[in-house]
């Protein structure tokens, strides 16, 4: 595996990868990786039946763009020599870990990606100017690196989201892959900052995850309210955990609109606080058939 930090460098490689008539897969990561990001570079290296056509760059950059005022950039976890060992084991073929000068090399950027409306709600709606930031490193990342696919965890469900909407709005030809949530053995989600949290946080923080199968098991027996969902999440954190919530909302899972009934694919997805550690999960339900079936003809 080649590491560097330069663009230059990463592009010449690139440039030798396309001559040998490789694909180029990108990775974007902010680093202190888990298995969530390894099971990434591990698909697109299972896709590489004969060993030789796929080239994965992982990016690792801690974006100064989408942190705000008073949230964790100076404390974001960093351990590169973990990291490099990690990505090569993977099967990365070249680790990308610009400087911020390298990425910003003029200081602040005149120039940003703003993708509205998606962007001022659930995770947006608290965290200002923060898919801006993403939107803004994810569009100089494909520039970058021109990669024929992309890589995203699905935890960061919105974030998908708005990356979707940016590459359609904005013509940029790449396929985006959304790599199901990878979960440790109770349940929760895999985050870098995960290793934020007190033993006692850890041990309360899989109450998410069951709630969110909670909320996905009432849909599946033909709840269709999202109020009653949300509720029964609302509940169960708030008795089985000193979690805060910020938000748990059922929100349709293609354009994240707001549901009146729960007769599409939905996403319900939360962000609770642990002490001063935000954490994010969401669940993907399909809405129950008959429900579907049962409304149409009520509505008609
Ligand atoms: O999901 C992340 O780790 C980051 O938001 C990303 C996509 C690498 C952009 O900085």
């Amino acid at each position: 595996m080649k590491i560097t930090e330069y663009i230059a460098a990463l592009r010449e490689n690139i440039n030798e990868a396309r001559e040998q008539g490789k694909t180029v897969v990108l990775i974007p990561t902010m680093g202190f990786l888990h298995y969530g990001h390894l099971a990434m570079a591990e698909d697109a290296r299972k896709q590489d039946e004969d060993h030789e056509k796929i080239y994965i760059i992982m990016s690792i950059f801690i974006n100064p763009l989408q942190f705000g005022p008073n949230e964790d950039l100076d404390k974001y976890p960093r351990n590169l020599v973990r990291d490099s060992r990690l990505a090569h084991e993977a099967g990365v073929d070249m680790l990308f870990v610009p400087s911020v000068e390298e990425m910003y090399p003029y200081g602040e950027s005149l120039t940003t990606v703003n993708v509205s409306k998606i962007t001022d709600i659930l995770c947006g709606a608290y965290r200002t100017g923060h898919f801006q930031g993403v939107a803004t490193v994810v569009s100089k990342l494909f520039n970058i690196v021109l990669p024929d696919a992309a890589y995203f965890g699905q935890k960061d469900y919105q974030q998908f989201i708005v990356i979707q909407q940016m590459v359609k709005d904005l013509n940029i030809p790449v396929k985006l892959i959304a790599y199901p949530t990878v979960r440790e053995s109770d349940g929760l989600a895999m985050s870098s900052r995960n290793s934020y949290l007190s033993p006692e946080q850890r041990k309360q923080a899989p109450v998410l995850y069951r709630s969110l199968l909670d909320g996905a098991s009432m849909i599946a027996s033909g709840e269709n309210r999202p109020e009653v969902v949300r509720e029964r999440i609302i509940q169960r954190i708030s008795t089985e955990s000193e979690g805060k919530i910020e938000y748990v909302e059922v929100r349709k899972a293609n354009d994240l609109s707001l549901v009146q009934r729960v007769n599409c694919t939905v996403v319900i997805a939360l962000a609770v606080h642990f002490g001063s550690t935000r954490l994010i999960d969401n669940i993907i339900v399909e809405a129950q058939k008959d429900v579907e079936k049962h409304d149409e003809i009520k509505d008609s």
